[in-house]
Order: C-alpha cells, then structure tokens, then sequence
C-alpha cells in the first residue's frame, strides 16, 4: 500500500490545498485514489464537500460517516473496527472524511502507544487503527494509492497518521516559520520511526500483519506566498537558499559537508501562489486547473489555470515516480 502523508510542523503553509490539488490530479491521470482526511480540523472535507453533505455526513446518529465514525467501536470499547464509508468525488477519486470528533481518541492513542513495547494486544489494535481502515479501504476501493492530510502538531493522532504512512512529501514556504517547523519535524519522524521498529515485533501474532512504518521522505514541495506589496522578494530567497541544507540535515539526518546541487533534487517541485484562483476553486468546489471560464476563469485567469495544471501535473508525474508508480508517458 502506498500511503503518502503531507506534513509539516507548521499551519498554513498549504498542506491541505496540496493534498486536494494532488488527489485531483492523480486521479486525472488514471490513478485510483483514496484522500484520507485526518486532521480533526477537517479543511480537506471541507475544501471537497459542501455543507449540506458535511452536515449529514457529521449526524449525530452512529455511525458517522467519517474516519472517526469507521474507528469509534474499538475506543468506545465496542470491539474493533467499521467499515469506512468512501464519499465519491469523482469516478477515480474517493475521500475518507473528517471529523472534529477525532480529537476524542487523542489520549487514548497517546496511552496506548507506550504499551506496545509491552506487546499489548489492544495497543497495537489502537495504534494501528489508522493504517487498518485505510488498508481495508484502499482494498475495497482498489486504490492504487492513499494521500494523507494531517494537522501541523507533533500529537498522537499524527504520530498513528505517520506509522500508517509509507512515504512522507513536506510541504514548504520559504519563511523563518516553515524552516522552524522542518527542524522539528525531522527529528521527530526519526524518533517516531525507531520506537515503531522496536515495538512492531512485539505485536501478539495473533494480529497478523503489522505497519512497516515506513515514512521515507519523498522530498519538499516549496509553496510560494502571494507576493505582498512592499514584501521584497529577496526575503524570500534568503529562506529558499536554506531549505536544501535545513531539509538534509533535519529530515534526512545527514551531517558533513554540504553538497552543492542546483536545482535542489529534494525539491518535488514548487507551486506558485495562484490568488484568486483558490477562492474561485473553492466556490466552484474543484481543483484550481481544472476551472472553466463558467466558473470565472476568464482573460489572464485562463494562463494562470493552464500553469496551474502544468504545477500539479509535474508534481504527480515526479511523487510517482519517487514512491515507484510511474506508468510510462501515457500514465
Ligand atoms: N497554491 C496556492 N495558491 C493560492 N492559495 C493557496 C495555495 N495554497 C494554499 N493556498 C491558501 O493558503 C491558505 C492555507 O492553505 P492550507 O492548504 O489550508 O494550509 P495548511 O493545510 O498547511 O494549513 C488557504 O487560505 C489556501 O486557500
Ligand atoms: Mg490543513
């Protein structure tokens, strides 16, 4: 299963946008896909449904249709696990909803955690949660591959987020927040990855197959921020010019002397500020390259959505590539 989580320690930067725009244009090409929405915050399924649907996808009556709603029996002692439900976005693309109510099994997961190291049956079922409904799902829906937006912290829903995860993307913005976030974001991954690789072969056998944990970094994706009036560019250069370095050390835990590379090859690929493209995707409730002039695309909007499109489409073909899902030119 390749589940590919976007992740920085920092808000704001775009993660979400990037998981949506990603999804869309995977799914443009062929691929199936599953978006899973675990920030609690639920901005992905927010930005994919309107709120009608969200309303009746968050009833109050069991189950919700949410990613809480497929895990909620195991952490309200009710046995294990429900079937997801896979809200259709289009013929190629499904997403597993958010839902506030995730926040709830935060310190359960927190607790269980530590007790998987003591091969603790219902710890690995609650620390696995994640990664069991996205397998199962992925299975049903046929998913070629799973995009993951989490929320900015370093808390236990992420870290369960992170061992379902095989590869890893960092969504960046050339600023001193975005460069702060990866320094704890590195660091963090790699203690998160080690203490899974100690408890994983504790797990009772009765379990059966276990998360690999993985989290191989896939590289950075830079965001670039609406240039502002007055905002000298040259900012901004300061901030890119660190990235390669803070991203080598910190992500990729390499020390010594650093090597210069133009263009970076850590860097996916970088994604321009599209303005108000972005409010007029989000009215129109598609992604930004794929609107029309009915949608008020209209004059230079129109460049501005063909480079759009031109962004994400490199981006796909390049993640494909790196996590081994290149299907030749006519992908
Ligand atoms: N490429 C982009 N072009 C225009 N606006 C963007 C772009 N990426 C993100 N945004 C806007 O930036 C803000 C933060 O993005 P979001 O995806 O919610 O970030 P995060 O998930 O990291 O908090 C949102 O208002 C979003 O609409
Ligand atoms: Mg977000």
């Amino acid at each position: 299963m390749i589940s590919i989580a976007f992740f920085n320690n920092k808000g704001g930067v775009g993660k979400t946008s990037l998981v949506y725009h990603t999804a869309w244009m995977f799914a443009e090409l062929g691929y199936r896909v599953l978006a899973v929405d675990l920030d609690p915050q639920s901005n992905l399924s927010i930005m994919a449904l309107d709120e009608e649907r969200m309303e009746a996808l968050w009833q109050d009556e069991v189950p919700r249709l949410t990613l809480y709603g497929a895990v909620e029996p195991l952490f309200v002692g009710r046995g294990d696990l429900r079937e997801a439900h896979v809200e259709p976005l289009s013929g190629n693309l499904g997403l597993i909803v958010g839902d506030l109510a995730l926040s709830r099994i935060e310190d359960d997961l927190s607790t269980q955690w530590s007790r998987c190291l003591e091969g603790n049956e219902r710890a690995f079922r609650v620390t696995t949660a994640f990664w069991r409904t996205m397998k199962k799902t992925s299975k049903r829906h046929g998913a070629d591959v799973l995009l993951i937006d989490v929320g900015p912290d370093l808390g236990a829903i992420n870290r369960a987020a992170l061992v379902a995860s095989s590869h890893v993307v960092v969504p960046v913005a050339p600023d001193l927040f975005s460069l702060q976030g990866l320094k704890n974001l590195g660091p963090t991954l790699g203690r998160w990855r080690d203490a899974w690789q100690q408890a994983r072969p504790k797990s009772p056998s009765s379990l059966g197959e276990q998360p690999e944990g993985a989290m191989r970094p896939v590289g950075y994706v830079l965001l670039q921020h609406a240039e502002r009036l007055g905002r000298p560019t040259l900012a901004y250069a300061k901030w890119q010019g660190r990235l390669p370095l803070v991203y080598r050390q910190s992500v990729l835990g390499e020390t010594g002397e650093p090597q210069e590379c133009n263009p970076d090859p850590h860097q996916i690929q970088r994604i321009r500020h599209y303005r108000s493209l972005m409010p007029m995707a989000m009215e129109a409730r598609k992604p930004m390259f794929a609107l029309r002039p009915a949608d008020g695309a209209i004059g230079t909007h129109q460049s501005n959505v063909s480079q759009c499109y031109d962004d994400f489409h490199n981006l796909v073909l390049e993640i494909a590539r790196r996590v081994g899902l290149e299907r030749g030119t006519s992908a």
